[in-house]
């Protein structure tokens, strides 16, 4: 078993364990047992992962003798609201759900927002226990403490910081995450190293071939290298020195491409056009090293993500969505950059992120355009 300990923060006021390992789904019941004792459980997942693992799940916690009442809701982003937060909530209560009760994840990173939200304001809160089962839920929904749902004018702005009991990441469940899902959340690993440890950028590419395959061994440690540098930039932000917004390298214009397909294009695909053309930016300013977006096109194709701009996406469009972003402080849209594989660029003043003008992002947009005809 691996554990990474993630300390408390102004984020999270408290620590919790994410506990790694391959069918770590079996000790759920001790885990509960140590850190989240209560009368009754509220199992909250989604329609896929109810199919593939709410069974097993609700087994193993009646076999210890665990009261848990399952509760899930069609999956789906487009279900991540409060609608849904009311229609979870309305089915606690009517089950007689009390206080004493205590909430488990069991999901995607939907469901982790949306149920963690659900803990955060059950009765003024009661405890939440993560167990996500998407690659990108283990390796960052789950991390961090944030919680919440969607709103029709934007994604994630109903919510709260509240911190998990502990995450416990079974890669096991893995085996029934469709594979675009998976190579979703790899795009996620190799935003990690790409900021913070080229060593583990270096072992990802190495490794894709068994990652893609499901190798347990791997993907365990997988987990544990993306927790271990995510938890680390949050830890560094105690004072909301802006280090968390390194996470954000490739989603800015990650971000935009999704706004430009109205959400049709894949998080993890987006981000990994968005980190290659942020990473040319960042060349042609000599910010970075020649060569960086390069290395980031091969590792991204050698696991599937694709590189460059779906043809059906003009540059035009691209620059209107990244201009338009509600988080584009003051009208600047700002960006986190990378100086060289495994190294986050910071400024002259340390900041974080940077401000580049709409023209190099243009031109970075264009050079692409013209160099390659995408598939996509
Ligand atoms: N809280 C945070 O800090 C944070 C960070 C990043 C992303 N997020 C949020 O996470 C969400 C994206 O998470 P996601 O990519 O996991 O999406 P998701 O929860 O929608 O899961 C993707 C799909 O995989 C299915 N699925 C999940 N696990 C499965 C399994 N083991 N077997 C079969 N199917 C499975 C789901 O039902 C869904 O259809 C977004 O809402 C995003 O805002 C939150
Ligand atoms: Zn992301």
């Amino acid at each position: 078993v691996s554990t990474i300990r993630i300390s408390a923060s102004d984020s999270e006021p408290t620590g919790y364990d994410v506990i790694i390992e391959s069918d770590a789904l079996k000790t759920l019941p001790s885990v509960l047992a140590r850190v989240a004792p209560a009368h009754r459980y509220a199992l909250l997942t989604d329609s896929n992962v109810a199919a593939h693992w709410g069974e097993a799940v609700l087994g193993t916690l009646a076999a210890a003798g665990l009261a848990a009442e399952q509760i899930s809701f069609e999956a789906g982003e487009r279900n991540k609201t409060r609608d849904t937060w009311a229609t979870l909530t309305d089915r606690m209560l009517e089950l007689g759900l009390g206080r004493d009760s205590c909430v488990i994840a069991l999901g995607g990173g939907v469901v982790g927002d949306l149920a963690g939200f659900v803990a955060a304001t059950y009765m003024r809160g009661v405890p939440v226990v993560q167990v996500p089962t998407s690659l990108l839920a283990m390796i960052d929904a789950s991390v961090g403490g944030k919680t919440g749902v969607d709103a029709p004018s934007g994604k994630n702005l109903v919510g709260a910081f509240y911190p998990p009991r502990a995450v416990l990441a079974d890669p096991l469940t893995l085996r029934t995450l469709p594979q675009l899902e998976l190579i979703g959340g790899l795009a996620e690993a190799i935003k990690h190293g790409a900021i913070a440890d080229a060593a583990y950028f270096d072992w990802i590419d190495e490794s894709a071939d068994a990652l893609l395959a499901g190798d347990q061994e791997l993907l365990a440690a997988l987990v544990h290298g993306s927790v271990f540098i995510k938890a680390g930039f949050v830890a560094v932000d105690l004072h909301e020195n802006g280090a968390r917004a390194a996470l954000n390298f490739g989603h800015t214009i990650g971000h935009a491409l999704e706004r430009a397909t109205d959400y049709e294009l894949h998080h993890g695909h987006a981000v990994a056009i968005g980190m290659v053309l942020e990473a040319r930016a960042a060349e042609l300013r000599e910010i970075a090293r020649q060569g960086t977006a390069d290395r980031l096109r091969q590792v991204l194709r050698r696991v599937g993500l694709p590189t460059i701009l779906p043809a059906r996406i003009s540059p035009d469009d691209v620059i209107r969505a990244a201009t338009t972003d509600k988080k584009a402080r003051a009208g600047q849209t700002r960006y986190a950059l990378i100086s060289q594989i495994g190294a986050v660029a910071r400024g002259a003043a340390g900041e974080w992120t940077w401000q580049l003008p709409p023209e190099l992002i243009r031109q970075v947009l264009e050079e692409d355009h013209d160099a390659y005809t995408s598939p996509l």
